[in-house]
């Protein structure tokens, strides 16, 4: 886990004085923000409170005897009384501890239940989430959208309720998908699809990890969910259904990227870039990071990351293709035209 996990965020976008440019903002545990996460919250803090009443009262019999039955400046040497069992505190010190554990277990069960069970309504946006070594895809099936790494959902008011339900799988090793202010982890297992949902009331960038060991670049296969208005969702989603935008950059910038062995492993909608074993590119420029939220997705950074990938995020499945400093330009150029 990355140093994220501090508890000292006032939000989601917590207040991370400029390292790697708010990158990694502190995701504040304390403040669910969608059902799921309130549910975990509420038996959390039942645990905390029952658990913190225990160790009051066990530390304060501890604190009481130390002092009341320290040894006295005078000692008379006489024994004390030895007193060996007591049947009614014997039964006392068994039966609590079952009480205990009995509401605790039933409590979980009730959070579990209540999360597994909710009825989805039929309007939900369906999101299929695919774990990669070592990033996110997101497809969109009833909208017609596939990205990657960044999620984008609408925002749940009381007005207008809105869920998200996510389909995990998994095309390599097991992953594990946790924005833990939404919902609690769920693993991503190849071969199994399984599923979670939440209604987040707040706009904003919701950070999350995987939460599951899957390689070398484990910690670096970072969760952004956008959470935004119903309008706002909407008009990004208008835009990344459009095939990649033409003209916008110039033709043999085009012609370069389509030459290179890039599009055996990348899409650009509406062109020859037809691979799937990364991310879809067509609209790369809207997304805020690089390399599933390791860098920020500026031009400088794009071009670091196509010259060497490796020296960005070691390990990762993307190969040093040996460009020459014109091929890069040309790549840096048309990649920078996908809107
Ligand atoms: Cu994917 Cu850890």
């Amino acid at each position: 886990m990355r140093s994220s996990w501090k508890l000292t965020g006032s939000s989601a976008v917590g207040s991370v004085a400029g390292f790697a440019q708010g990158l990694h903002p502190v995701a504040n545990v304390f403040k669910p923000l969608a059902s799921p996460a309130q549910s975990i919250y509420n038996v959390s803090m039942l645990m905390l409170a029952i658990c913190a009443a225990i160790f009051f009262v066990v530390g304060g019999l501890l604190l009481f005897t130390i002092i009341r039955f320290r040894q006295h400046e005078t000692p008379d040497n006489r024994e004390p009384a030895q007193v060996y069992g007591s049947n009614r505190i014997e039964i006392a010190w068994t039966v609590i501890p079952i009480l205990i554990v009995t509401v605790l277990s039933m409590a979980t069960a009730r959070a579990v239940v209540e999360v597994r069970n909710k009825r989805m309504p039929p309007n939900a946006l369906q999101v299929t989430v695919i774990g990669h070594q070592w990033w996110w895809e997101f497809r969109y099936p009833t909208l017609g959208i596939i990205t990657a790494n960044e999620l984008h959902v609408p925002v749940s008011t009381t007005a207008m309720p809105t869920h998200t339900v996510l389909q995990l799988e998994s095309v390599d090793v097991a992953h594990s998908f946790w924005v833990p202010q939404l919902a609690g982890k769920v693993d991503v297992i190849p071969g199994v699809t399984n599923t979670m949902w939440f209604d987040p009331r707040e706009s904003g960038t919701f950070l999350g990890n995987c939460a599951e060991y899957c390689g070398t670049q484990h910690a670096n296969m970072l969760i952004r969910v956008i959470v935004e208005p119903a309008a706002e969702f909407e008009r990004w989603a208008a835009a990344q259904k459009l095939g990649a935008a033409p003209d916008a950059s110039p033709e043999t910038a085009r012609m370069m990227f389509l030459s290179l062995n890039c599009i055996n492993c990348h899409t650009v909608n509406g062109t020859l870039a037809q691979g799937t074993f990364g991310p879809n590119l067509t609209h790369l420029m809207s997304r805020t990071t690089l390399g599933s939220g390791v860098i920020a997705n500026t031009r400088e950074n794009l071009r670091a990351w196509i010259k060497d990938p490796q020296a960005v995020k070691p390990g990762n499945l993307m190969p040093n293709l040996q460009l020459n400093s014109r091929e890069l330009d040309d790549v840096v150029n048309y990649l920078s035209s996908l809107k």
